[in-house]
């Protein structure tokens, strides 16, 4: 089994290091096509892919994962697309290009199209995924496969889906980043330096994702649990309240969802 990545850069080398360590393809079959010359040289460093800068190599390939830009792709297609084999299975992680516009590129039917997120550099990633009607079970699950290697991978049942997953796991980090930033600006007012900051509210997110995930209970009951009537926790969430800010989150995650929908029409 043969696996090239289109692209060598943050997305295209995490998928090619996590195929690897997982072992899911072996040593000396996965390859990168990557055409930026500084970042072939910085990839010549990783002994165990072949590097390439020229599009032949794209036809002895089994699997290609597409991860170049989405600007980029239209002129890859155009590239590559009498290189393309009708059982090549190709898995596109290019926010917003649609399958339809994948298939016909590069003129073949077999295409999965996944939205990863940041995380996914450190195996702990979360991606929705799909794909085209033209792919069976047993390609299904290997796409599934490839994309758990970066974390958890989750198959949605329609392309629009992917959309609402960009609104939520894809976006999502920034979301949470956000968040932690008000914490750690009211920190700093509060008098403790940037170090100490970090510290209790990176520490304060993990423990409270950790606790949440081992149990069934809801994230309400959790929040009332710490939160006692008339007391400090209480405070702060009668003010979110006021401020309507689970709304807000809401209408944020809507709106980079309903610009992932307006992206994939251009
Ligand atoms: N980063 C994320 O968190 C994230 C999350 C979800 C989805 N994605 C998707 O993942 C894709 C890649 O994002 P990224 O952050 O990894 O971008 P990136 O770091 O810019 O990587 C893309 C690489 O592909 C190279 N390239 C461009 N055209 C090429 C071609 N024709 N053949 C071979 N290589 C080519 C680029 O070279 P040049 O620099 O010379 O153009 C660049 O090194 C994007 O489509 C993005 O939507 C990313």
């Amino acid at each position: 089994m043969e696996l090239l990545v289109i692209g060598g850069g943050n997305m295209g080398f995490t998928y090619a290091k996590s195929i690897l360590d997982s072992g899911e393809i072996a040593s000396g079959s996965i390859s990168i096509l990557e055409t930026h010359p500084p970042r072939i040289e910085e990839l010549k460093e990783y002994s165990d892919f072949t590097i390439y800068d020229s599009i032949a190599c794209t036809s002895s390939a089994d699997i290609v994962f597409l991860a170049t830009k989405p600007q980029q792709c239209k002129e890859l297609f155009e590239n590559i697309k009498h290189l393309v084999k009708p059982n090549q299975l190709f898995i596109s992680v290019m926010a917003g290009v649609t399958i339809a516009s994948i298939q016909e590129g590069l003129g073949t039917k077999k295409v999965a199209r996944a939205m990863p997120n940041l995380p996914a550099q450190l195996g702990k990633g979360m991606t929705g995924f799909t794909g085209a009607k033209e792919l069976t079970e047993k390609e299904l699950k290997q796409v599934q496969k490839l994309l758990e290697t970066t974390g958890k991978a989750m198959r949605v049942s329609s392309e629009t889906s992917i959309d609402a997953v960009t609104g939520i796991s894809g976006s999502g980090p920034a979301y949470v980043f956000y968040f932690m930033q008000g914490m750690i600006d009211a920190a700093l007012q509060m008098g403790f330096n940037e170090a100490e900051a970090k510290e209790m509210v990176s520490q304060t997110f993990e423990g409270a994702v950790a606790q949440f995930k081992e149990s069934n209970d809801s994230l309400l009951t959790w929040m009332n649990r710490v939160a006692s009537k008339g007391g400090t926790t209480r405070a702060a969430l009668d003010s979110f309240d006021e401020n309507n800010l689970n709304k807000l989150i809401q209408e944020g995650a809507f709106a980079a969802q309903n610009r992932a929908i307006e992206l994939g029409k251009k």
